[in-house]
């Protein structure tokens, strides 16, 4: 199993996300299991309200300065002008050594926001190419493939990925939106080293996927860890928050990755204080009466 609490990375073993241990991506990689969703940077969500870059990029530098070293991103997370890789590089270019930008390519989104039905491997083979311009790499480190429902086959698609891999362009494929007989059919084209999709308290709905990444030391990165509204404030919740004087945000995220060893948290926010509170949650342990309490939640 990769996952060790002793891996030292970029001399920021002792940071605040370090609390939460770290997970080697495709076997290499250190991350802290605690990193950094760049989705809500740009805006509240896909049709706004703009949050203010400068305050932004303050929130990716203090992420990196609590010890995250593993950001979530895509070219398609923008609003109007504000685009998530921008302030990524605008905020940490030249970036550390350590740091792990992981993006996404699929089905994108056109000038004006909408979505785009499907995409070809030439199009994907462009969203590669845009992610490296945008964020100013000469390789991705991590680069999911986004399923969206009834968007192409998945060989030729997959395909096109592994085979910028073999170009030196990508260093580790994922695949988000996924199922187990999608990444099966996906790991007979090239090893997966991550799988992102839907998971928290309140949507528990991928434990066998889980189990399988845990078994195959995959990273598992849920998104919508709060789900996908905002932090949940259930009493169950708070009760468990209360015995352990923390937050509700800071419960949820604890229990996501006491969920599995391969887990990686990556709670997003345009908020400092709200980035400061997650990051805080790496150091919390939970205790079997917890966790009962919250995997009740969904139940
Ligand atoms: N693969 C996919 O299809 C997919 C889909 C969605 C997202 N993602 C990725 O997953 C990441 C995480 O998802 P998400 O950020 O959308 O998750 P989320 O569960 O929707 O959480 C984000 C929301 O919670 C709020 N929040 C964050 N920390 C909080 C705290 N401590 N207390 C109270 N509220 C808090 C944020 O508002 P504030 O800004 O006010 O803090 C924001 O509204 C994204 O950033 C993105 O990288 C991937």
């Amino acid at each position: 199993m990769a996952t060790t609490d002793d891996i030292t990375s970029g001399g920021i073993a002792d940071a605040p996300a370090a609390a939460a241990g770290d997970f080697r991506v495709g076997g290499e990689l250190p991350v802290h299991r605690m990193g950094f969703g760049a989705m809500r940077l740009p805006g509240a969500s896909w049709e706004g309200p703009a949050h203010d870059p400068a305050r932004s990029i303050e929130v990716l530098r203090r992420a990196v300065e609590l010890g995250v070293n593993h950001i979530d991103t895509a070219a398609f997370y923008f609003f109007e002008d504000i685009a998530a890789n921008d302030l990524i590089r605008k905020a940490l270019h030249p970036y550390a050594d350590d740091l792990l930008i992981a993006t996404k390519v699929g089905p994108g989104r056109h000038p004006d926001g909408s979505w785009m039905d499907a995409a070809d491997p030439a199009a994907l083979r462009e969203a590669v190419h845009r992610n490296l311009r945008e964020l100013g790499r000469d390789h991705l480190d991590l680069v999911y493939l986004r399923f969206m429902p009834d968007d192409g086959p998945l060989p030729e698609r997959f395909g096109t990925l592994a085979a910028l891999r073999e170009e030196g362009l990508i260093r580790h494929l994922g695949l988000s939106n996924t199922t187990a007989e999608q990444l099966a059919r996906a790991q007979e084209i090239a090893p997966v080293a991550a799988v992102q999709n839907r998971f928290s308290p309140l949507r528990q709905e991928d434990p066998a996927m889980l189990d399988l990444c845990a078994a195959q030391d995959i990273a598992y990165v849920p998104f919508f860890p709060f789900g996908g509204a905002g932090a949940p404030d259930l009493t169950a919740l708070r009760r468990v928050a209360d015995r352990h004087g923390a937050t509700p945000a800071q419960i949820t995220l604890a229990w996501l990755l006491h969920a599995s060893p391969t887990m990686l948290a990556i709670p997003g926010t345009s908020s400092r204080a709200h980035l400061e509170e997650n990051v805080e949650a790496a150091a919390l342990r939970l205790d079997a009466g917890d966790l009962a309490e919250l995997t009740a939640l969904s139940q």
